[in-house]
């Protein structure tokens, strides 16, 4: 496997390289701290070794549920929410062929998967169960709380739903619950109907939960290739181990600390590929609810290129300079679309004849680059090797793991999303939830 790997080479106008070595045993002290459950949080570290632990025990049932939704059933329903869907979207958005949703039935080799209970809107889940109708489908319900409202309320209308068209029987079939292993209602309702269970282990909180039977379960009932996710994420955390000069984790947390520090208070990661879109998203939930606390943290945002140039990209060259980008490059693809020579030259565009949309968006990618630096943006580069379950595996890794050790150069409890309940309270008053 080609690494993964952060070139910072694109930053250094931006940074002395002593600051970098200032920093470099700050980080490996917090990477040290976080390894030895020496930091705040210290309960939900579980994450760090899971790949060479207990997944790998877990992973032939995971494989045989998977195999079982896929013979009976044409659609999965995830229901859940932040860490309980991110993981597997991002998943499916960067391995899926694009447009593999327009294959239904007989055209389809797996399950589509469909999402339920990442929001409240009324349309949206109405119109889910209309699409449903005359569908064989199965609902995996996650929730590690197995409390949190948006997925419990669609969780209610799909159940009806698979046990008014299956009878108890038929939906105990269909129904998977992904929960903790003793508490919670969800935990209880599994019980109680006998539904297949998968456990949210105790220490891996919901955002670091992507590479356990939350993200691996739905991500192998559409057929991708969990084992080879769990090998990549092996690999990383192998070198994730390794010191400062040769740690990519590492590197990349201290490179945004020192940009932090310099008062770029926004991360902007940015990608060239729409199947990174959920990735970012999925990492916009990592390091948003990890660091953003007792006012700290840098904000975490994300544009899609060269879409976003057209909309963002006026503020990103020009705009408040408190912005740093963290760019992700794919480095090889195995599609490509060549571009050909028209007669007459009518669009101007036959000086690319005989090149391809690839070789245009990585020249777009070097000249948004080379615009942003000099726009005093500095650009952190992230290569992935490639759009394979290995390389996502890694890459999921690296990010939990400097997620861990950035958290921890805050000075916050990295595993923890006190702020989440804010509007909880209010919500449950507002609708009169007894004792609210
Ligand atoms: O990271 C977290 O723990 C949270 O964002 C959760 O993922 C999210 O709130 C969903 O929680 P649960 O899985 O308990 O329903």
């Amino acid at each position: 496997m080609k690494d993964l790997r952060i070139d910072y080479s694109r930053a250094t106008d931006f940074f002395g390289a002593h600051e970098l070595e200032e920093m470099a045993p700050i980080t490996e002290w917090a990477a040290e701290r976080l390894r030895n459950g020496q930091g705040p949080g210290s309960d939900f570290i579980g994450w760090l070794d899971w790949p060479i632990q207990d997944e790998r025990q877990e992973m032939d049932r995971i494989l045989a549920c998977a195999r079982r939704i896929q013979a009976h059933s044409e659609v999965l329903v995830v229901v859940g929410i932040g860490g309980s869907y991110l993981g597997t979207k991002a998943a499916l958005s960067f391995l899926e062929p694009a447009f593999d949703w327009m294959n239904q039935g007989k055209k389809r080799k797996f399950p589509q998967v469909l999402f339920a209970g990442t929001q409240l809107s009324g349309s949206y889940h109405k119109q889910l169960l209309e699409a449903l109708e005359g569908r064989d489908f199965s609902v995996n319900m996650i929730s590690k709380s197995g409390t949190t409202t948006e997925p419990a309320i669609a969780f209610r209308a799909l159940r009806r739903m698979l046990e008014e068209r299956y009878g108890a029987e038929g939906a105990k079939e269909r129904i998977i619950a992904t929960t903790d292993a003793n508490k919670g209602a969800l935990r209880g309702l599994a019980d109680e109907k006998g539904y297949e269970t998968f456990v949210v282990p105790d220490d891996i909180g919901g955002r670091f939960s992507v590479l356990t039977a939350v993200g691996l379960l739905p991500m192998a009932v559409a057929g991708l290739d969990v084992e080879a996710m769990m090998d990549g994420a092996v690999q990383m955390r192998e070198r994730c181990l390794l010191p400062f000069g040769e740690n990519p984790a590492l590197q990349y947390a201290a490179l945004r600390n020192i940009f932090l520090r310099k008062g770029k208070a926004i991360e902007l990661l940015t990608y060239y590929e729409p199947g990174l879109q959920y990735l970012a998203e999925w990492w916009k939930q990592l390091y948003g609810e990890s660091e953003g606390k007792d006012q700290r943290g840098v904000f975490p945002a994300s544009a899609g290129f060269t879409t976003d140039l057209h909309s963002m990209g006026q503020y990103i060259q020009d705009g408040r300079r408190h912005i740093f980008e963290t760019v992700m490059l794919i480095d090889d693809f195995q599609e490509d679309l060549p571009i050909s020579e028209v007669e007459g030259n009518p669009d101007g565009l036959n000086y690319l004849a005989g090149k391809t949309l690839n070789y245009v968006n990585a020249m777009a990618a070097e000249g948004t680059l080379q615009a942003h630096t000099e726009g005093g943006v500095p650009n952190l580069l992230i290569h992935l090797p490639d759009m394979t379950e290995t390389s996502l595996g890694a890459l999921f890794y690296f990010f939990e793991k400097a997620c861990g050790v950035s958290g921890l150069m805050l000075g916050v409890n990295p595993f923890d999303q006190p702020g989440v309940e804010a509007y909880k309270k209010n919500m449950f008053r507002l609708l009169g939830k007894p004792g609210a």
